[in-house]
């Protein structure tokens, strides 16, 4: 399909009427093997139970039936259950799979993975909770299929260089940067306010302008990071998306839970869309490196 058709599809996709979201966010698996400092996921695991490999065929199956098409497996860690994740690839027209990197993705999965990686070794194994960022590192490298993910916090803040340097070096695809969404009302000590999110915000359009070609970000995307525009009318508040937890709860309004306080939130999943829906054209041809046609049909 050519790059202006694919376009033009899109644009459509985003205005479709739909009796099922198109795109389906799954926990595959209520286990992790990290503790991390920041984390939602452990505040809102209400069950160590998990759907087995049949159960997980049979509701792809259905929900591919009703008319999702894209699926987005997260945990928990998705590397614990490999088959889960084939059978998903082998049901919808694309897969996206968020990773701590721990356990090698098997390279027969040939689709988008995004790998959680919160700074240079001390500040990652400090956030992380354990010695793994070599073990990280050995298992992503030279591996096109990844993109970098930190999330950003008053911990890691002032690392946003050191971060684009490994993924320069560890040869990557890229690198994008969520900041880390609060559950509190109150106080936060992790959350990105004030002169500490304007210094992380001037940092990562410094990173973007010498570094375009790995750094998946645009200044409007940035914008929206730092004011936070995209909450009111957030991808997730509408009908084309859902997020399931490991026993087909539906974890609402979004992945991070009831408690979230989305007036911090720094998702950058919303945020481009948001940026999207703005007509950001970098934005745009942005989204189109980040899930190309070998990965994912329209
Ligand atoms: C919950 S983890 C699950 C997948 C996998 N175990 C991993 O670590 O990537 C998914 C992503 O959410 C991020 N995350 C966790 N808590 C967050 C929060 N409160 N705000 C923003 N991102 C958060 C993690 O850093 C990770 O990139």
């Amino acid at each position: 399909m050519s790059k202006f058709l694919r376009f033009i599809t899109r644009i459509a996709n985003l205005k479709k009427k739909r009796n099922f979201p198109s795109v389906v966010n799954y926990e595959i698996t209520s286990r992790c093997n990290l503790k991390c400092e920041h984390c939602y996921w452990h505040k809102t695991l209400k069950s160590t139970k998990e759907l087995s490999n049949a159960e997980w065929e049979k509701v792809f199956l259905e929900h591919r039936k009703k008319g999702a098409t894209h699926a987005h497996l997260t945990g928990g860690e998705p590397g614990l259950r490999p088959n889960v994740i084939r059978l998903a690839r082998d049901i919808f027209k694309g897969i996206g799979i968020v990773s701590n990197g721990t356990i090698k993705i098997p390279n027969d999965i040939q689709t988008r993975i995004f790998v959680s990686i919160d700074g240079p070794a001390t500040i990652h194994n400090k956030i992380r909770g354990v010695k793994v960022f070599d073990k990280v590192m050995k298992n992503i490298k030279d591996d096109k299929r990844i993109i970098l993910t930190p999330t950003l916090t008053t911990t890691n803040y002032k690392y946003i260089d050191a971060l684009v340097k490994i993924a320069r070096n560890s040869g990557v695809e890229g690198i994008t940067f969520s900041t880390y969404t609060s559950h509190s009302k109150g106080k936060d000590s992790l959350l990105l306010q004030g002169k500490q999110l304007d210094e992380a915000m001037n940092s990562l359009l410094k990173v973007w302008k010498k570094n375009k070609d790995i750094v998946y970000l645009t200044p409007k995307i940035i914008k929206i990071l730092k004011t936070k525009a995209h909450y009111k009318t957030c991808f997730f508040l509408g009908n084309d998306f859902v997020s399931y937890d490991a026993t087909m709860n539906i974890k609402k309004p979004c992945v991070i839970g009831e408690d979230v306080n989305c007036s911090t939130c720094g998702c950058i999943v919303p945020i481009v869309t948001h940026a999207l829906k703005l007509a950001d054209v970098r934005a745009w041809f942005m989204f189109d490196r980040l899930f190309p046609e070998k990965y994912y049909k329209i």
